[in-house]
């Protein structure tokens, strides 16, 4: 029986990815790399570091360790100046809802991101008390698609892998689930997240009905 889900942040529960796309195009740009909104997609879900490292690639250029930290410091505190301004009007469409269903039905809640800022955007759109544990980027070692992120939230939690259900709107995040034999729903489009076991626009489409309904796919 399902007796946890598994959110990620950005995508998921809120829309950080245009602070993130405005702040790394931002900077792209200072190292003469045009950074589209296409290439944006393999950001997600990635750490920060990994992050400049795609964006670096994309522009064929490699740059010593010091400077790469140098510069994510310098991305992190242009996209904090758009985080500080967040407000819970900024939740996506269904989240709260769909929370509190999961906390009448006595669902545990934790969040799986790979962001550093994961509590203070919590904290930013008033969603904080709605979980039970936070496991983000300070907590972990290896980046999604490894499956430590939730396997780690779901022992926070005290619930086998089995009994989770990962929400992720990041390629690599289903596949993080999916490595941690989890149950996964995608939350965009069908044809991009190809191994979650559902697929939904956005969380107005799920129920309770439908979480359990995933069940039988286990
Ligand atoms: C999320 C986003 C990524 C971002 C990562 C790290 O997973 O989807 O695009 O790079 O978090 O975020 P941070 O806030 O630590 O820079
Ligand atoms: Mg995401």
């Amino acid at each position: 029986t399902i007796k946890a889900c598994l959110f990620d942040l950005d995508g998921v529960l809120v829309d950080t990815a245009v602070y993130h796309f405005k702040a790394w195009r931002q900077l792209a740009q200072t190292l003469g790399i045009d950074f589209t909104e296409h290439d944006n997609e393999r950001l997600k879900g990635v750490s920060r570091v990994r992050s400049l490292e795609i964006i670096l690639e994309i522009g064929g250029q490699t740059m010593e360790q010091e400077k790469m930290l140098a510069l994510c410091e310098q991305k992190n505190t242009e996209y904090l100046l758009d985080v500080a301004k967040m407000t819970p009007a900024e939740i996506l469409p269904g989240v709260v809802d769909f929370l509190k269903a999961l906390k009448a039905e006595g669902i545990k809640i934790a969040l799986g991101s790979a962001s550093k800022n994961a509590q203070l955007i919590l904290e930013r759109t008033e969603l904080l008390p709605y979980f039970d544990a936070i496991i983000d980027g300070r907590h972990v070692v290896n980046g999604k698609p490894d499956p430590e992120v939730f396997l780690k939230g779901a022992e926070a939690l005290g619930v086998h892998p089995e009994e989770c259900v990962v929400f992720e709107d990041a390629v690599a995040g289903v596949e993080a689930a999916k490595n941690g034999n989890m149950l996964c729903v995608g939350v965009g489009q069908p044809e991009v997240l190809t191994l979650a076991d559902i697929v939904v626009k956005d969380l107005t489409e799920m129920t309770i009905e439908r979480l359990h309904a995933l069940e039988q796919k286990a």
